[in-house]
């Protein structure tokens, strides 16, 4: 498959909660793009809206929420218009997902190598001795050291760098098309993060696997990623190389991430934090939706910030941005209604 022809596409993809304060407008018309092997960072502050179009992806979403609006396609097919089977057929097999907190996703009464046997043996098609013998060598592969030994173990009996890795060998055990990880190292400490981000890479790299990381780190995005969705209130605000964006942010808020990024292994005295929180997401918004926290906001018109969504602009082939100070540049699509 060519890069025309990106494995996973979402289109005008919008996700709602209804709550008694109003409909929260968690993902709000998201356009992504990912091609095979590629790895591509999902990135934005606590609420903008990450996890939920993480979940939108695989059709994840109980009530309250609801996909109102938008297409997944995968391959070509719709996600959201696949009947249950196929549904199934694709969750695991073609498209695998890790969450946050690996143990709470470990079952405690099953011992770990057949938690990784299982899918092996019922959707895989091994046998129970075959299933076995590869949840052993999987444990190996990502770095469980006497294997054997610790594929009887329960959950209980490992640390919480040794379960995200046993969450790594059962997303993987079925080579799946497509890997979607939910900031799959926020509970572990800096050393195994690290260690655990390299073999997330280094594993996906070797099946051909295509990675979604889903971070609020945007130091994660530096080091891991080939392309950047930056997310804010819902919505894609910067998207592209990661070599482009991190290198000259077309977006004040991928601006604003950066300056408030640690730098790795620098000192820094103190973070400049973007002032100002995300908006209430069940108030419709007119303008902008970063505009009362954007600092570039009268050098692009304030007016028009405050007054109109900025549509998605193409500074260069390849690269989106949704900003008014990139009104001189193509306009990548038409733009988006007000929030409704
Ligand atoms: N079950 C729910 N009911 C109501 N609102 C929800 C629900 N789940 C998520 N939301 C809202 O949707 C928005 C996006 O949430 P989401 O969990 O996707 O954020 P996130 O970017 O993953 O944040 P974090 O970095 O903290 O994980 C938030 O405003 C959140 O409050
Ligand atoms: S459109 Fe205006 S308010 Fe929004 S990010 Fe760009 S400059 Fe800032
Ligand atoms: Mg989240």
């Amino acid at each position: 498959m060519s890069e025309a022809t990106p494995m996973l596409e979402v289109r005008g993809l919008r996700t709602q909660f209804g709550t008694g304060a109003g409909a929260v407008r968690a993902v709000n018309g998201v356009d992504l793009a990912i091609n095979p092997g590629e790895v591509l960072g999902i990135v934005g502050e606590s609420g903008c809206g990450k996890t939920v179009l993480a979940l939108s992806i695989l059709r994840l979403i109980d009530a309250p929420g609801r996909i109102v609006a938008g297409q997944v396609l995968f391959e070509g097919t719709d996600v959201l218009a696949m009947r249950p089977r196929a549904l199934t057929a694709l969750r695991g097999r073609d498209i695998a997902m890790i969450f946050q907190q690996p143990k709470a996703s470990l079952d405690p009464l099953m011992r770990i190598g057949s938690q990784i046997a299982e899918p092996l043996r019922l959707r895989g098609g091994r046998s129970r001795a075959e299933a076995w013998r590869e949840a052993v060598e999987l444990l190996g592969a990502v770095g469980i050291p006497n294997p054997e030994e610790k594929a009887r173990a329960y959950p209980h009996e490992i640390s919480g760098g040794q379960a995200q890795r046993v969450m790594i060998a059962i997303a993987l055990a079925l080579r799946p098309r497509l890997l979607i990880a939910d900031e799959p190292t926020t509970a572990l400490d800096v050393t195994v993060q690290a260690q655990i981000l390299e073999l997330l890479r280094e594993r996906c790299r070797v099946l051909g696997t295509a990675l979604v990381l889903v971070t609020h780190d945007i130091g994660v995005v530096a080091q891991m990623a080939d392309r950047v969705a930056v997310m804010y209130a819902g919505r894609v605000v910067e998207n592209g190389k990661v070599a482009d964006i991190l290198g000259q942010p077309a977006h004040p808020y991928t601006r604003g991430l950066l300056r408030s990024a640690p730098v790795m292994g620098a000192v820094q005295a103190r973070l400049r934090e973007i002032p100002g929180g995300i908006p209430d997401l069940t108030r419709p918004l007119s303008g902008c939706a970063f505009a009362p926290r954007c600092e570039a906001r009268q050098q692009a018109g304030a007016a028009r910030c405050d007054s109109q969504a900025p549509p998605s602009f193409l500074p260069r082939a390849g690269w989106q941005a949704r900003c008014w100070l990139q009104a001189g540049a193509p306009q990548a699509q038409p733009a988006p209604e007000a929030w409704a």
